[in-house]
């Protein structure tokens, strides 16, 4: 059995004064739950977060690296970096940094790839486009974008990668793919996972739901065949409200 994992992807918001009262807020309400909870906050709030998480079941993640562990890279963070502080997670490839940081697929990989390098976990997002949907290519785009992702990985680090499957007209647009299609597109994840490297890899990768999750949906999502758990935007802002979701 596959476990739940809800993340939460605070984007550039929140400050570390806000990041210590939301963390002090949601662990008791998440204290009790079987399901992982993670926490994805901006770089200057990763040390706060870490603190105040510590003695808890908050894990805390960054949103984005560099593939390099180090260098002329003026700005830029390295897994190694985020390491070195505890960080667990990092989001790879989220829609917003493919549409404007340029992320491609051969970045992406190349991300996930120094993840495991630097022992953090990847999730990896992948997603389509209202145009593609439209035009019928859902399938192809997402099911492409997780094979170029995960080239050249083992199956101990596929197994390891957690996949978020966020259609990009659904995120903050507060339109969230019917269960039904959600669960169908992950599905088709999970059968190009298991084309690739076999069935049991396949049957053990968790592949979460982001776009407009909140608590009034988020238990008709999480209770599909498919689908453990969610990667939440605009609702893990608010600590009760993120706690619905992950007790949902
Ligand atoms: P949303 O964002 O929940 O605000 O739609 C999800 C995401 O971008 O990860």
């Amino acid at each position: 059995m596959r476990k739940k994992v809800i993340a939460g992807n605070w984007k550039m918001n929140m400050l570390p004064n806000e990041t210590i009262s939301f963390i002090e807020e949601l662990a008791p309400l998440v204290k009790n739950t079987e399901n992982e909870v993670i926490l994805c906050v901006p770089y200057t709030d990763l040390f706060y977060a870490l603190l105040t998480a510590q003695n808890t079941n908050i894990k805390i993640g960054a949103q984005n690296m560099h593939y390099e562990e180090n260098g002329a890279y003026t700005g830029e963070i390295s897994g190694k970096m985020l390491k070195s502080i505890n960080v667990d997670y990092v989001i790879i490839g989220h829609s917003e940094r493919r549409q404007y940081f340029n992320e491609t697929d051969e970045t992406v990989n190349k991300k996930i790839k120094s993840a495991f390098r630097d022992g953090l976990k990847p999730i990896v997002c992948v997603g389509e486009t209202l145009e593609q949907r439209e035009a019928g290519k859902t399938e192809e785009i997402i099911t492409k974008q997780t094979e170029l992702a995960l080239a050249g990985l083992t199956n101990e680090q596929v197994q390891n990668t957690i996949i978020a499957y966020e259609p990009i007209w659904a995120i903050g647009t507060g339109k969230t793919a019917t269960k039904e299609d959600a669960n169908n597109s992950i599905k088709s994840i999970r059968n190009k996972i298991a084309q690739i490297y076999g069935q049991n890899i396949a049957d053990g990768v968790i592949i979460q739901y982001g776009g407009s999750v909140k608590s009034a949906n988020a238990k008709e999502l999480f209770e599909m065949s498919d689908i453990d758990g969610g990667l939440v935007g605009g609702a893990s802002l608010k600590a009760e409200e993120f706690s619905k979701i992950v007790n949902f």
